[in-house]
């Protein structure tokens, strides 16, 4: 195949890109979009403070714009994210334990039932653990007030608000195997185990010299769909340029097509032109919507 998206689809899975929409009236970032992606992620606006920036008032035009774009086309999306610390309005760590706990299960309900039957995986909690050798959960108004249960509670709102959507646990740093990835791995261990409901962890695999694609990443992975659970690339780039770079993403992509339950690849952007990092070039189209050796690679490991 000659684009991301059928590439991928013909090995069973999804090729996907952020997607931000007030990029969506420019004529190369949108056909570049249509040609190659499969599937779309908002970049922010489905977070918290785009949704729900005062207690109560939904406001849903610009993820709408996202979602109807994809719909039309035949892409899927992804929903990013329902609980984070991030992205989170003031209001929100200013409530009281009982008022904190009526506010998340409302917004989780709220935002997934607007989208119902819309969106194939949500990331329902992203980021909740620390970096480092700890394992520990990130300090956040969820787990300041409401403790370790929040997450649990939080995916067993997010299943009674849309059975049909997977539920995805999603992070960063968690890639390789360490500590943070550990932490992640005993959580979904336990929910297995005890049948909370869970089908999916995203490994975001942001990526650049400090922190490069870690040698164990596919069997990162695998250790994780062991446990019976989809997993998924959920917000890739990876800095540098040229064959290095180019290098990386093949890495990237095989490790996913080796294992069975690796069901798709989402990059954090389109183009480098408007990257979250700043001046970076971590994408696999440059400011000028070319392909990059990175685009090569990648199509021809799919
Ligand atoms: C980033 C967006 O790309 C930026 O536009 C925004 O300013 C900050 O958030 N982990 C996540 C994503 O889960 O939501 C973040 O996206 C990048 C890190």
């Amino acid at each position: 195949a000659s684009t991301l998206g059928a590439a991928a689809a013909e090995k069973g899975r999804y090729f996907g890109a952020a997607v931000a929409a007030n990029h969506l009236g420019e004529a190369p970032y949108v056909s570049t979009l249509n040609t190659e992606f499969n599937s779309v992620t908002p970049e922010n606006e489905m977070k918290w403070d785009a949704i729900e920036r005062t207690r109560g008032t939904f406001t849903f035009g610009s993820a709408d714009q996202i979602v109807n774009h994809a719909q039309s086309r035949g892409m899927k999306v992804r929903g990013h994210t329902l609980v984070w610390h991030s992205q989170l309005p003031g209001w929100v760590g200013g409530l009281g334990t009982a008022d904190l706990r009526s506010a998340m299960n409302n917004h989780i309900t709220q935002v997934m039932q607007h989208y119902k039957g819309k969106i194939h995986s949500w990331d329902v909690v992203n980021e909740a653990f620390q970096d480092g050798s700890s394992g520990a959960r990130r300090s956040s108004p969820f787990q300041d007030k409401l403790g370790d249960g929040f997450i649990e509670e939080a995916f067993r709102t997010a299943r009674a608000a849309d059975p049909a959507a997977k539920l995805c646990y999603n992070d960063y740093n968690t890639d390789g195997v360490n500590a943070k990835s550990n932490a992640v791995y005993n959580l979904v261990r336990d929910f297995k185990a005890r049948g909370v409901p869970i089908d999916c962890v995203g490994f975001q695999s942001h990526f650049n010299s400090a922190s490069p694609v870690p040698s164990d990443y596919q069997a990162n992975l695998q250790r994780f769909a062991n446990l019976g659970v989809d997993v998924q690339i959920t917000e890739l780039d990876i800095e540098g340029s040229g064959t290095a770079q180019a290098n990386s993403y093949g890495n990237v992509v095989r490790a996913c097509l080796a294992v069975s339950r690796c069901t798709g690849i989402t990059v954090w952007g389109v183009t480098d032109k408007y990257s979250w990092r700043p001046g970076g070039t971590p994408l696999l189209f440059d400011g000028n919507y070319n392909k990059k050796p990175a685009y090569g690679a990648v199509l021809t490991a799919l």
